[in-house]
């Protein structure tokens, strides 16, 4: 039997509207809604989808957003200016700066620039520690949202083997905590890992986040496995593709995530809830 599909898509709609009926409660209790400022910095068609998708999740869950749209060629100076601003703002909960930065910017200055309280991307050395010894504050946007992707399933953490695929700070390294913390038995693998396939052969949930088209092929899924694919790759042919070869996957896992409808709608629907979480613990 093919794999059940994780829509993403679905779960994450009905998470935005579990998280706007809680905006309202704070608005019908006379509270200002939830702040987020999304700051883009150059033409990358592929942040600008993102962000485009960012701010207008906002809106639909009553999330006040304040947009950044910033040439680029914008000083390192200029935004670590306009940080300190937006950390300084009563009105503003969530600051988010779209990844990657033109290189004329020291990304890691940036992140350890955002108040950590305001952090909702969760990329601040802060939160990753917090994360790190299982004190969790504002958490990594994407793996927490496969956490509710796995979660979903009802399947346990406890006792399954979890391979990471792609070790970067956005995706993999706090992924691994997040299965850590849940009970899982981790092994991540990067560019450097000798055997790759005989990894993910062993794997009971498989997380692709490598960012190559097809990278994880169909045959090393074992069957019945939780196939979980955060890659999004543009293909010369205009389409997107994930890092998984999914029409043999599919054939193989017992639970599998589409690109696109998988990953992506859930890390939007995660950046709501921590703003609106970063909002009720520091802004009552
Ligand atoms: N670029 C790719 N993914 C992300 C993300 O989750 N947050 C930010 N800020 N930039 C990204």
């Amino acid at each position: 039997m093919p794999a059940t599909i994780l829509d993403g898509k679905e779960i994450a709609a009905r998470l935005r509207a579990d998280i706007k009926s809680r905006v309202d409660e704070r608005l019908d209790a006379n509270k200002r809604p939830p702040g987020l400022a999304v700051i883009l910095i150059g033409s990358d068609p592929a942040s600008q989808v993102y962000v485009s998708h960012k701010r207008k999740a906002c809106e639909a869950a009553g999330i006040y957003s304040i947009s950044y749209d910033l040439p680029e060629d914008t000083t390192q100076h200029e935004l670590l200016t306009i940080i300190e601003e937006l950390n300084n703002d009563t009105k503003i909960d969530g600051i988010l700066v779209q990844l990657p930065l033109p290189k004329h910017i020291d990304t890691q200055l940036v992140i350890e620039q955002i108040h950590p309280d305001k952090d909702v991307d969760g990329f601040h050395p802060e939160n990753i520690g917090k994360l790190t010894l299982r004190i969790p504050a504002l958490r990594p946007c994407t793996p927490y949202g496969v956490m509710h992707l796995l979660d979903y399933t009802g399947e346990t953490y406890k006792g399954r083997h979890a391979v990471i695929v792609g070790a970067s700070n956005i995706v993999g390294r706090p992924m691994t905590m997040e299965l850590l913390l849940a009970g899982a038995t981790v092994t991540i693998c990067h560019r450097f890992t000798k055997n790759t396939s005989a990894l993910v052969r062993q794997a009971d949930i498989v997380i692709a986040a490598a960012g190559k088209p097809g990278l994880v092929k169909g045959e090393w899924v074992k069957p019945g496995a939780t196939v979980i694919d955060v890659g999004i790759n543009r293909l010369a042919n205009g389409k997107l593709a994930g890092d998984v070869e999914f029409n043999a996957a599919v054939e193989k896992a017992q639970w599998i995530t589409p690109v696109p409808g998988g990953v992506g709608p859930m890390t939007v629907a995660m950046l709501l809830q921590n703003t609106l979480t970063a909002c009720n613990k520091h802004q009552l």
